[in-house]
């Protein structure tokens, strides 16, 4: 039951860039056909629908439809039993098989539709108990696998005659002996982002002035929120009180008044206060005249009798408003503390400097009372704080001068904010330099001198029009995190590209290799980041869900697993490629993984871009070392049917956007019949327009065999009612083997 390898190995097909419209028709040189209704011995079938049994439908086992196909030595056809009825909970009885197959085609129209015969099967089985959990068949001896265990899509035979099978419910791998035993545990699908963080690790989601989304902002309930939501960092901006205590608000002004004194924005309800009416002040900040109320005019004990009211209440609501406290920093640590002697759970802090210059205008060190803070409450630990400035200056003096003489050393990180911006330090020095000289590759390389991060606004990531930059390549070119800030779930702060969805632009920053983010929803950041980080991609049919789990957790679309699964023609390496696009990935993006048989270890071999208009893959098959077919299809049939097409990838040859070049070698809406093999070829045309395509394998270097999945027994094929049969064709491809055409 080896694969005829030898013709394989001798082709070698040149990329080029021929595309459907140019494409010479590939030809049909022999034609066969099972009938739908083709049952093989085994119990009754059919019965259940929608996870309820009812009447069995079937005398037996359909033999169709098929997902995967392989030729074998012995000159034998062997195709894999799809998982039966479409679903995991109508194919309960169904059994997973793979069935021998002759199939003699037709090669000229006197010779009738081809003979096929079904010589037998293989059933798949688990005798030994490898599955680790309940399958249908669990307590009889051959535990005969259904259709409501695995969904098998795709199989190679292995040079030691074992057959390794791919599966959607996980997407598992799946390693059979020769005659179906399975022979270890599934393989689950590793997550293969292919996104490294500066140093590979997962990405932080820090929540911006807590969940200050959906609480009043700065507040011990807005950081509570944000760590029961699953924030791994709490950010505070800091100011200082009059005597001299780091308190959580985002700027010194907590009420802003106009010209006539109208409040024009609050963060406590200090204005509504008769007792302090006589504290509004006019005062400079950063250049800037403003006046209102400032922290640093009130003692700590004033300040606590002042509540919270939300900042933008026209966005979030008054529901919190006049509820919560101003917090200290070392309430904010006591908070953290507390939540680790409850849960285990190490948050870390995040907090900002804000306005050094204007507050040592004003008496203060901020960074030396942050740390003298952080040093009295014993919070010194380097993985749970980052230290962040829009000046650079303290920075520099947290780094050479404030922590060395307190004996600590934690991770700082330089705000980033637009280009017409500059750090106010620079301006109050005379320095006309703005925040782009922070960002060319001295500058970074500069700021890499006492920072280990970089928080820019996100469009220095993400450009107004939606294009992602490469800004986080250079930095972390030079060695520095990077921390975006700040994104926010209301439609308003979405770009058009995001459709409403704040998740989408979370997962492009993290895509562009982002390793945090700044975001006023942490709980939405947290399960975004989770799934990107997760590590193992899962469909809704994993049956850690179907255990209990929250199928919300999965990463990848029914149906959407190894549809295409082809071993290297060394025989050293598996590759499966998922039909669907893993969350957080580019749309229409399909990874292609790579498992080393001898070492068990994955790697992501690339990724494979479907056509516009097609949904997903139809199977893999191996061409020579480095290349393979493709089937790629859309999701109609019938006259609407568009998109079924054979691709020829190169492993080594990329596009732009590190993604497999593609070669069109066979348009399957476009086959010559000019001998009317197939009796649907009209007009000398045969197109092949089923929903599924599943089967294809290279016979010899100038033939490909093609088979439908008929997803039994479905219909729609070849029309409204008719029963889809599995065709097989023998296309004879166009111009091979240069089909680029150069
Ligand atoms: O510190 C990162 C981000 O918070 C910067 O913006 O103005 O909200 O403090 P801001
Ligand atoms: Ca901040």
């Amino acid at each position: 039951m080896r694969p005829l390898k030898t013709a394989l190995l001798a082709l070698t097909l040149s990329l080029g860039g021929a595309c459907a419209a140019t494409l010479p028709a590939v030809t049909l040189t022999g034609f066969a056909q099972l009938p739908a209704d083709t049952l093989a011995d085994g119990p009754a079938s059919g019965a259940w629908n929608g996870g309820l049994r009812g009447q069995t439908r079937f005398q037996g086992q359909p033999v169709q439809g098929f997902s995967g196909v392989q030729f074998t030595a012995g000159g034998e056809y062997l195709f894999l039993s799809d998982n039966g009825f479409g679903a995991k909970n109508n194919s309960a009885d169904y059994l997973l098989r793979l069935y021998r197959l002759s199939v003699a085609p037709n090669t000229a129209a006197k010779d009738g539709t081809g003979q096929v015969g079904v010589r037998g099967f293989i059933n798949l089985r688990d005798p030994d108990r490898r599955v680790p959990w309940q399958i249908v068949n669990e307590a009889t001896p051959d535990r005969l696998l259904t259709g409501a265990d695995f969904d098998p899509e795709g199989f190679v035979v292995a040079p030691d005659g074992t057959l390794w099978i791919g599966d959607e419910f996980g997407p598992y791998l799946l390693h059979f002996s020769a005659d179906g035993r399975l022979l270890g545990a599934p393989t689950p699908t590793p997550n293969l982002h292919g996104r490294p963080t500066l140093r590979g690790q997962n990405p932080i989601v820090i929540a911006h002035r807590g969940s200050s989304g959906t609480r009043p902002e700065h507040t011990l309930d807005s950081y509570r929120v944000a760590i029961e939501g699953g924030a791994d960092f709490i950010e505070p901006d800091l100011v200082v009180t009059k005597d001299g205590v780091l308190v959580a608000r985002h700027e010194p002004v907590m009420v802003v008044l106009d010209k006539d004194g109208k409040v024009t924005e609050a963060t406590t309800d200090v204005a509504t206060r008769p007792e302090f009416e006589d504290r509004v002040r006019t005062k400079t900040l950063d250049g800037t005249s403003v006046t209102g109320y400032w922290v640093e005019d009130f003692t700590l004990a004033e300040l606590k009798t002042l509540r919270a009211v939300e900042r933008l209440p026209a966005l979030r609501g008054r529901a919190f408003d006049g509820r919560f406290e101003v917090p200290t920093l070392a309430e904010i640590i006591a908070l953290v503390r507390d939540t680790e002697t409850r849960t285990g759970r190490k948050v870390g802090i995040y907090p900002e400097t804000k306005h050094p210059t204007y507050m040592k205008a004003a008496g203060f060190d901020t960074g030396q009372l942050l740390i003298d803070t952080l040093t009295r409450e014993k919070f010194t630990d380097p993985a749970r704080v980052f230290i962040q400035s829009f000046e650079t200056a303290n920075l520099r003096e947290l780094k050479t001068r404030i922590m060395p003489a307190a004996g600590v050393t934690l991770p700082l990180v330089q705000l980033v904010s637009g280009h017409t911006e500059a750090p106010y330090d620079w301006t109050a020095s005379g320095d006309t330099r703005r925040y782009d000289a922070l960002t060319t590759p001295e500058g970074l390389r500069d700021l890499a001198t006492y920072a280990s991060g970089v928080g820019p606004t996100k469009r220095w990531i993400i450009t107004d029009r939606g294009d992602t930059t490469d800004f986080v390549t250079r930095a972390h070119a030079a060695g520095l995190l990077v921390h975006p800030w700040t994104l926010r779930s209301e439609p308003t702060y979405l770009l058009p590209t995001y459709a409403g969805n704040p998740e989408e632009e979370m997962r492009q920053l993290l895509r562009a290799g982002v390793d945090g983010f700044f975001t006023d929803f942490p709980a939405t950041g947290a399960r975004v980041a989770a799934q990107m980080a997760a590590p193992e991609v899962r469909s809704p049919q994993h049956p850690a869900f179907t255990q209990g789990t929250s199928s919300a957790d999965a990463t990848l679309g029914a149906s959407g697993g190894f549809e295409g699964l082809a071993l290297s023609a060394d025989g050293t390496t598996l590759y499966g490629l998922l039909e669907k696009t893993v969350t957080g990935d580019l749309p229409g993006q399909l990874r292609l993984n790579a498992l080393n048989l001898a070492t068990r270890q994955w790697s992501l071999a690339g990724r494979y871009a479907l056509d516009a208009g097609s949904d997903a893959i139809g199977d893999l098959a191996t061409v020579n070392d480095t290349q393979y077919l493709v089937l790629e299809r859309d999701s109609k049939v019938h006259t609407d049917a568009r998109n079924k097409r054979v691709y020829l990838i190169d492993l080594k040859r990329l596009n732009a956007d590190g993604t497999f070049q593609k070669t069109l070698i066979a348009d399957l809406m476009n086959i010559a019949d000019p001998q009317g093999l197939a009796p649907d070829t009209r007009g000398g045309t045969l197109t092949f327009p089923y929903v599924t395509i599943e089967n294809v394998t290279l016979l010899n270097p100038t033939t490909l065999l093609i088979a439908n999945d008929n997803n039994y027994p479905a219909t729609g094929g070849r029309g409204p009612g008719v029963k889809d049969d599995t065709q097989f064709l023998w296309l004879r491809l166009g111009e091979p083997p240069n089909l680029g055409g150069r």
